[in-house]
């Protein structure tokens, strides 16, 4: 196995948090380059059409979280590259695997939200059943 590029999906949760740290150590064995997307959903329904601002707010929110991911790459000697992106979560960490030639995904089992009778949150189901290439869910 030659992991090069690891792709994780950082949503801001601890779990995302976790899955960062275990790319961090397998990067240390592999010297694989790490990515982290993070995707933002436009809401289903905008009857006043403020999206954008939606779009804005969220980016704002997730801006410090990124900057906070960079700062833990470099304090393992790695330059992280934090993408944010506009879409479907799990559809847009696939396509952006691909992009990348990722060779593995790093999710958690949980995320910020959804329903807590789920084992696996519905994002992380979502990647492991459409991704071409190996996931890694980290448990809590
Ligand atoms: N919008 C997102 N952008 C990037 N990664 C995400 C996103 N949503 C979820 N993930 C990834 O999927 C994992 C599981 O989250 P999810 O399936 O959304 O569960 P939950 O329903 O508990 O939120 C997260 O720990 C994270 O790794
Ligand atoms: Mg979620």
């Amino acid at each position: 196995m030659d992991v090069k590029s690891i792709l994780v999906a950082y949503d801001g949760s601890r779990q995302s948090q976790k899955a960062l740290d275990w790319a961090l150590d397998i990067a240390a064995k592999t010297n694989a380059k790490v990515t982290t997307v993070t995707v933002i959903k436009p809401p289903d329904f905008s009857p006043t059409g403020e999206v954008n601002e939606f779009m804005y707010d969220a980016e704002k929110y997730y801006q410090p979280l990124l900057d906070k991911v960079k700062k833990t790459g470099r304090d393992n000697g790695r330059e992280i590259n934090t993408v944010l992106l506009r879409g479907h979560p799990a559809e847009s960490i696939v396509k952006y695997a691909d992009d990348i030639s990722a060779d593995l995904i790093i999710t958690g089992t949980r995320g910020m939200g959804g329903f807590k009778s789920l084992v696996i949150g519905s994002v992380a189901q979502k990647v492991v059943t459409y991704a071409k290439v190996p996931v890694l869910i980290i448990k809590d």
